[in-house]
């Protein structure tokens, strides 16, 4: 059944060879269309080219900066076939790992295709983390390319990326760096080691075979955040993963080809993989690319520009709609949206509330909200409305039912089915195209970390009920991860961090709801000695944080406390900390240790 399925879906794409077998292997590693060959980038520009689509526009890019251009997709081919002729000259090879980089420009476009297109694998870095976020990845895959440019501009501020790259590739095994002139400022040029993007490709071929992949190599590596401090480098397939977001893709918003479609997701996180380049390309559709905030240079930002190009599918997350609800309505009178046919979220749970704000202002009460749960490691859309339900079916803060033939079960401690509205883990019983095929040199890690927790099936790492209609609610992460504004951040990660500082003894996070970004943290740190200089100790921990992670990784407080709660073994219970800062019931202290830390930080907390 699934095997049918999935070889209807794969049929929709254009393979150079069909494959001998739609799946085989056993859990975790089932591979997909085993034999089959074809190559991303034909997928999202020569399919198009040859089927008469080549002067359709494929690509509106607007700019904070009051750019604006437009690419149809014949010119697509031309960026894309001379980029990766040039990456070809300057020696990158099949199954290289490129690492990207940048800001949302459509060279970040042209590369993720152009690197594809030679068969190497590409890895890109949210333009906003930090220096030393960047380079761990460089290190864990051993990179020798990086495509970079100049400068990131966000909210009229300039940052310099490139003195970024230069600290990350000094360190690292990066051989050559690609730069883009994203603007006149001067910055620093190593002869040796850069490559003006603009040089590169004014003298390279404008044609590029595009590889012949087999269905199963890996197209693209991405770090998310786990329970460890160690970012995990979760690597897709080829040939699984494209069919996967093609087709979750056209269940959840219907056929958008002759539609206007914007995802607002930035090209670092794998909304902005699967949703920004790869599903709308394949599709054919003509796509907005917004570099800039919201609310930047003024909250109605998105509204003029849903208003200039008519979009129709709109798809963003929770955290920008709660802030924009914060600015005031006001910002949306004026402008025409009736373009808009579907309203998409994604990153987090959607409250009801904000729900009905996106569906009455937004959406003028005639657009669906396709509500839709997944993962970096699926790939792709796992449960979500289908466009065809309309309004009727949605219940607001539910991503309704798993999609298609996605086996998703609510199950207890033991793994045991639960009655519905029982909350448990959210669990997938089967496997589909979409799953990662691991993490990147660490196959250990990925079996611990999604494949052990309960019997053959995969661990989503999410709390979530199932209600009596069947409808999926989900209630958070279950593991020790934070989603601030839809971003995932290990506890983990930021301690160690933290006890960096000379000065720190023990760090611990607690998770708190925030009104705008969904969740935010506060920490708790216990000092090696008692210091009076504690404001110059968290000035010195917020810029850790920034340089160690990124300036996602702010906490919205910091405080200074004898001890940590720790059960008997030493573990820190961290729910304690977020207990105490809601005043909530601190629950049961059974297994705590050193119960006298608790009143202390009761009184810090005052
Ligand atoms: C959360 C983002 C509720 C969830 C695509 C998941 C959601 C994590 C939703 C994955 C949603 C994402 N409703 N929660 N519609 N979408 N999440 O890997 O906790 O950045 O496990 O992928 O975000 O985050 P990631």
């Amino acid at each position: 059944m699934s095997d049918k399925f999935w070889s209807n879906e794969a049929k929709k794409l254009d393979w150079f060879k069909e494959w001998d077998k739609v799946s085989s292997g056993e859990k975790p590693y089932v591979k997909w269309f085993v034999g089959g060959e074809l190559n991303a980038s034909y997928q999202c520009v020569d399919r198009h080219v040859k089927n008469g689509l080549g002067e359709k526009i494929a690509l509106y890019w607007e700019s904070e900066s009051g750019e604006s251009q437009s690419f149809t997709y014949n010119d697509l081919y031309i960026h894309v076939n001379k980029l990766a002729s040039g990456l070809k000259n300057l020696g990158v090879k099949k199954g290289d790992v490129v690492v990207l980089y940048m800001p949302m420009i459509p060279q970040a476009i042209f590369s993720i295709l152009a690197v594809a297109r030679i068969g190497a694998i590409h890895n890109v870095v949210f333009s906003a983390f930090s220096y030393k976020s960047l380079k761990d990845r460089i290190i864990d895959t051993n990179a020798k390319f990086i495509i970079t440019a100049d400068f990131v501009l966000r909210r009229g501020k300039y940052t310099d990326l490139k003195f970024i790259v230069d600290l990350a590739a000094h360190e690292t095994s990066i051989e050559k760096v690609i730069l883009i002139k994203r603007t006149d400022k001067p910055v620093a040029i190593d002869n040796k080691k850069d490559i003006l993007y603009e040089d590169l490709i004014s003298k390279s071929e404008g044609y590029c075979e595009p590889e012949h992949m087999e269905s199963s190599d890996p197209l693209f590596i991405l770090y998310t955040s786990g329970t460890t401090g160690k970012p995990k480098g979760i690597v897709h397939s080829t040939g699984g993963y494209l069919t996967y977001v093609n087709s979750t893709f056209e269940s959840a918003f219907g056929k958008v080809k002759d539609e206007i479609y914007w995802c607002t997701a930035d090209i670092g996180w794998v909304t902005g993989h699967s949703y920004v380049v790869y599903a709308p390309l394949m599709s054919g559709t003509t796509m907005i690319l917004h570099e800039g905030a919201p609310d930047y240079p003024d909250p109605s930002t998105w509204w003029k520009i849903i208003q200039k190009y008519k979009v129709s599918v709109f798809y963003t997350s929770p955290t920008a709609i709660r802030m924009l609800i914060k600015l005031g309505q006001e910002w949306l009178s004026g402008f025409d949206l009736s373009s808009l046919r579907v309203l998409g979220s994604v990153g987090e749970a959607i409250n009801p509330d904000v729900w009905q704000w996106f569906f009455e202002h937004v959406g003028n009460k005639k657009c669906p909200i396709i509500d839709t749960w997944w993962q970096t490691e699926t790939g792709g859309f796992m449960i979500s409305p289908k466009r065809e339900y309309g309004i009727e079916k949605l219940k607001p803060g539910s991503a309704t039912f798993p999609l298609n033939i996605i086996d998703a079960q609510i199950v207890d401690e033991h793994g045991l089915p639960l009655p519905d509205g029982y909350k448990g883990y959210l669990v997938i019983k089967n496997c589909w195209p979409g799953l990662t095929l691991g993490i990147w040199g660490d196959n250990k890690r990925y079996e611990e970390t999604y494949w052990s927790k309960f019997k053959d099936c995969y661990y989503a790492g999410d709390f979530a009920i199932k209600d009596k209609d069947g409808y999926f609610w989900i209630l958070g992460r279950s593991d020790e991860t934070l989603n601030i504004a839809g971003h995932r951040i290990g506890t983990a990660e930021i301690e160690n961090a933290v006890i960096k500082n000379h000065m720190v003894a023990e760090a611990a996070v607690a998770a708190v709801p925030d009104k705008i970004k969904g969740q935010d943290f506060a920490l708790f740190v216990v000092l090696k000695t008692q210091s009076e200089n504690t404001d110059i100790i968290k000035t010195e921990i917020i810029n850790t944080l920034k340089i160690e992670i990124g300036a996602l990784a702010k906490p919205g407080k910091i405080y200074f406390v004898d001890s940590l709660p720790k059960t008997r073994s030493g573990k820190i219970i961290r729910r304690v900390l977020s207990n105490l800062l809601q005043k909530q019931d601190i629950g049961d202290l059974s297994t705590l240790e050193n119960i006298s830390a608790i009143e202390n930080i009761k009184s810090v907390i005052r």
